[in-house]
């Protein structure tokens, strides 16, 4: 019979002899590659420990005299959890609230199928700040588009009368909608889906930024089809933003065919882009938004769907569920998660600090034409992407930059994405660009 010892906290937690604080970045990568599933690749030779601010992390690095297990450095965060992080790490207003909450308020934990006082305030707030009629709970980001899919297909048949089983779902070629079975058949990504097949059927690929294909095939099949499900600004894909006009004649499209026009802002929404939702950048209203990350201020998992009553209204009891979807300190979390992003004006200085990052890009690509293609960006969901050439590698750089206390990652080869958190300030701008122009220049 397996037996474990679990006692302390912090670096004296230590799990059957093993204390956390005596361990360096050999011995967790050691453990993480013997004991966990190798779903990621972090970057080497960093362990991140604690927070010193909400935009800078305490991390371990290997001691470079060999004299400890490890020496602590600060790093500025410069990708916030791929954007769950927008109101900063341990946003006050949300910590305060969740520990008041549970030290205080005594939060319960109960499922959906009694009532709780806090679900209450969180649809209130969830459906001001997406302005949306109605709003579904969920946990992680991945289940809110899988609701969409959910949702669309049931509206389909039900609404729309397609043919029972032959509902089809659109989407964008190099979408990330996440990991569930929906989302990776829907993803035209080979690594996310060899040998995971079967894939679901109903689903239909179309170019990203390509209205004219997505009105042929809207023409072709229109009757059958649900909805198309879209990321406004294509995150994972490497920061790729659509060409003008595109999200308004999607929008027309999708109108005039009576087919649910669906955004994905798990990684956009809650300000990232310089507006609340990304959507909104583009003068357009979404049928349905999937939002996740930020929606829980770090703090804790948080997803929802919003959207048009008539839509969500195809729900019906025990048709859908969560058992933690909305549970209470979920609740209060999504809840104080809006009141930080819209007390703390984080749509206006992710305009402002994305406006001077993208400056530095574009001063930077000035400097070495022959090594940066571009910079580009919504707010602070920015990225630079190099020229394909020997010698200019996105890993090599998120590496470098490490070295330099900053904290980024390559999405692809050629390209790294910066996304810190929205609460940073002109200085921690300006160190990040002048840690990019050091590192580009030495390569
Ligand atoms: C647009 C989009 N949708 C869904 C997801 C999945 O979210 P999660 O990893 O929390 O399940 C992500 C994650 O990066 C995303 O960017």
């Amino acid at each position: 019979m397996g037996t474990v010892n679990i006692s302390g906290y912090g670096d004296d937690l230590t799990v059957n002899g093993i204390r956390i604080g005596d361990l360096g970045p050999a011995e967790h990568e050691a453990i993480e590659l013997d004991k966990g599933g190798q779903n990621y690749a972090p970057l080497e030779g960093v362990v991140v420990s604690s927070v010193k601010d909400s935009s800078t992390l305490i991390c371990r690095k290997p001691d470079p005299a060999g004299v400890k297990a490890y020496i602590e450095e600060e790093l500025l965060d410069g990708l916030c959890c791929y954007s769950a992080v927008n109101q900063g790490q341990l946003n006050k207003t949300i910590v305060d609230a969740v520990v008041a909450h549970l030290q205080n308020e005594k939060i319960p934990t109960v499922p959906r199928s009694i009532r709780h006082k806090y679900m209450a305030a969180f649809l209130l707030a969830a459906t001001a700040i997406t302005k949306m009629d109605k709003v579904v709970p969920k946990v992680a980001g991945v289940e809110a588009p899988e609701l969409m899919a959910k949702l669309s297909r049931r509206w389909g048949y039900r609404v729309k009368g397609i043919p029972a089983n032959e509902a089809i779902i659109v989407v964008a070629a190099e979408n990330f909608h996440g990991r569930s079975l929906f989302a990776v058949s829907a993803s035209t990504d080979p690594t996310a889906k060899d040998d995971f097949g079967p894939f679901l059927p109903g689903i239909q690929v179309v170019p990203f930024n390509d209205a004219d294909a997505l009105e042929a095939l809207f023409k072709e099949k229109g009757d059958r089809i649900a909805s198309y499900i879209v990321e406004p600004i294509q995150g994972e894909a490497g920061v790729i933003l659509p060409i003008a006009g595109y999200h308004q004649r999607v929008a027309e499209l999708c109108k005039e065919y009576n087919i649910l026009y669906c955004v994905d802002e798990v990684q956009t929404g809650f300000a990232r882009t310089g507006a609340h939702f990304a959507h909104q950048l583009y003068g357009v209203k979404p049928d349905l938004m999937a939002c996740g990350k930020a929606a829980g201020g770090g703090i804790m998992p948080v997803s929802f769907v919003a959207g048009r009553r008539d839509v969500i209204d195809v729900l019906t009891p025990g048709s859908e569920g969560s058992t933690f979807g909305g549970f209470p300190l979920a609740s209060v979390t999504a809840v104080f998660s809006i009141k930080a992003m819209v007390d703390e004006h984080l749509a206006e200085n992710a305009r402002k600090r994305g406006d001077r990052l993208l400056g530095h890009f574009e001063s930077i690509r000035q400097e070495f034409p022959d090594k940066i293609k571009e910079g580009r960006g919504a707010g602070l969901l920015t990225a630079f992407e190099m020229f394909d050439k020997p010698g200019l590698d996105g890993h090599k750089v998120s590496l470098k930059l490490l070295e330099d206390g900053i904290y980024a990652k390559e999405t692809h080869k050629t390209t790294v994405r910066l996304a810190p958190a929205l609460t940073i300030t002109e200085a921690g701008i300006d160190h990040i660009g002048d840690s990019i122009r050091r590192v580009i220049k030495a390569l």
